[in-house]
């Protein structure tokens, strides 16, 4: 198979709707989630600007266990009481920290982040799968339309398992 992901045009809505198509594209007939977290950290990392970490956290039951990403290596375990990552995973909420530095508990693995967006993922049958997660070197990097766009890329991913 070969793949080749468009450049984004339009407005930032419009390029999300892109992005979620050459996802779907990108994940269709596969189930893997080794295969598609991978795949996707990869399309994620290279369409969208001003990113230095875009990659997965599997949940095993106990912690976060960090999974396929692009960027600089990354702390391995996360208990769900630490971190962004642990927010969203512990509250299933979306978390956008426009800076990560007054974040209580934020767990710095790349020094030159400071804004980070980690959407949750959870299953059709209500069970926490992990987390999506992305930072960006930029204060404020992530806005609402942001949030909106990669949510509905992890729910992409989490439809793609089943
Ligand atoms: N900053 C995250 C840890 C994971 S790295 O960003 C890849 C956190 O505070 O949970």
């Amino acid at each position: 198979m070969s793949f080749s992901a468009t450049t984004l045009t339009g407005s930032k809505p419009a390029q999300y709707a892109q992005l979620l198509a050459q996802a779907r594209a990108l994940l269709h007939g596969e189930r893997d989630r080794i295969a598609n977290a991978a795949n996707l950290s990869a399309l994620v990392y290279q369409a969208l600007p001003d990113l230095n970490w875009v990659g997965f956290y599997f949940y095993d039951g106990t912690e976060l266990v960090v999974g396929p990403f692009q960027g600089l290596p990354a702390c391995v375990r996360i208990p769900l009481d630490k971190g962004v990552c642990g927010a969203a995973a512990r509250t299933r909420q979306t978390q956008r920290i426009e800076d990560v530095h007054a974040f209580p508990g934020h767990i710095a693995c790349d020094s030159a982040s400071n804004s980070e967006l980690v959407v949750p993922l959870v299953g059709a049958d209500g069970a926490l799968l992990g987390v999506f997660d992305l930072d960006s070197p930029l204060p404020a990097r992530f806005d609402v339309e942001d949030q909106q766009g990669l949510e509905a890329i992890a729910r992409a991913y989490v439809e793609s398992l089943q």
